[in-house]
């Protein structure tokens, strides 16, 4: 067992994945608990009750209590960790003081709880399908759900198999595959949600190539759309109109999803985000300038349907790639990524007329 530091708070955990453990610390991570942190933060609420369903070390449920000072109660579970997570609660304790802090050593699978939680959090290792199903009986018109998953070669179309088994859509190997992935992940869990009666809405999410996460609210009054995308089979065109033959090249088009076809996040919660970030003194200093950049570049982001890269335009057109510099609509999923309402065809002409 090591020591480490995060944020504000200390704790024990493996410094790498052991078998005989698996309740290992993950630097990388790191950005995306202090996200956590701060969306959390920016929430216009207090005194929540909050479930972590996988818990670890309890890091990221320890950072949230500590840091934003939001809840006032929290259950902590994960099936192997509890010792580490209670001794990592004893050390925090100045930090949680006047919190009830409960932990719970269930599977994730069949928790059972009475009560209605403001915020549940889903972050097994691979898909967290099997697990939001039961964790949205937790959940109220009023909660937000955080769901992640790593199973991105499924998500983004190395697996397409698994992909359908799992999330019930086709996914396609393409140049904004980072998208078509949290599009399937998003689609999967407003289906369920569904289930539940309750309309799920993507307010914001985190990408680093093997990992997603997406932070919901839910409403009662608008369902979100869902259906196809259509990739071109010979060229980089895709549309999200229903049909057959390419418009521009008339090769066979390829039917990808159902996927989440509304904004993949809200510019609201950015801007609450920024602007907390701006305004208040918080513990986030070491992440501060990564966390800026972050919410400011998804603030200009158009929150459409997908991106061109210009590797793929210059490899379909044999010309030298563009710097992603003359483009102004960039992607916070792709370096070499870029937005347009433009059809390919009308790309093409703009770019090399
Ligand atoms: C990805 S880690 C959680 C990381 C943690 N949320 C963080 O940010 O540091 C997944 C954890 O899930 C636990 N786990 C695996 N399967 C589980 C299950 N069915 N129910 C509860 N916990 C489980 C593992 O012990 C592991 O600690
Ligand atoms: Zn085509």
């Amino acid at each position: 067992m090591d020591f480490f530091k995060e944020g504000t708070i200390k704790f024990y955990a493996e410094n790498k994945q052991l078998k005989s453990s698996g309740v290992f610390y993950n630097p990388i991570r790191k950005f995306d608990r202090s996200l956590n942190v701060l969306f959390l933060s920016s929430l216009n609420r207090s005194n929540l009750n909050g479930l972590e369903l996988f818990s670890g070390s309890g890091v990221r449920g320890i950072r949230i209590c500590a840091e934003t000072k939001k809840f006032s109660s929290f259950d902590f579970n994960d099936i192997k960790s509890v010792a580490i997570i209670s001794k990592n609660l004893r050390i925090n304790k100045d930090h949680l003081n006047g919190m009830e802090l409960c932990v719970h050593n269930e599977n994730s699978k069949f928790y059972v709880s009475k009560k209605k939680y403001d915020y549940v959090d889903v972050d097994p290792f691979g898909s967290p399908v099997p697990y939001t199903e039961p964790a949205l009986g937790f959940l109220s018109r009023k909660s937000i759900l955080a769901v992640s998953a790593t199973d991105t070669a499924a998500l983004l179309g190395s697996a397409q198999r698994a992909c359908l088994r799992k999330y019930g859509s086709l996914s396609l190997k393409t140049s904004y595959s980072n998208e078509l992935g949290i599009r399937i992940l998003i689609k999967r869990i407003a289906e369920l949600s569904e289930d539940k009666g309750l309309h799920a809405k993507p307010l914001l999410f985190d990408f680093d190539g093997n990992f997603i996460r997406v932070y919901f609210s839910f409403s009662a009054s608008s369902q979100g759309r869902i259906g196809y995308a259509y990739q071109c089979s010979k060229c980089p065109s895709r549309t999200l109109k229903r049909i057959e033959k390419c418009v521009y090249c008339g090769s066979k088009m390829t039917q990808i999803g159902p996927l989440w076809l509304d904004g993949i996040f809200s510019k609201t919660t950015v801007k609450n985000m920024l602007s907390f970030l701006e305004n208040n003194a918080t513990n986030l200093a070491e992440d501060r300038t990564s966390l800026h950049d972050y919410l400011f570049t998804l603030l200009a982001e158009k929150n459409i349907f997908s991106y061109y890269t210009t590797s793929e335009l210059s490899s379909f057109f044999k010309k030298p790639e563009e710097k992603i510099s003359k483009f102004s609509d960039r992607t916070i999923l792709s370096s070499k990524g870029f937005r347009t309402k433009l059809s390919f065809g009308e790309l093409a002409e703009s770019l090399w007329s």
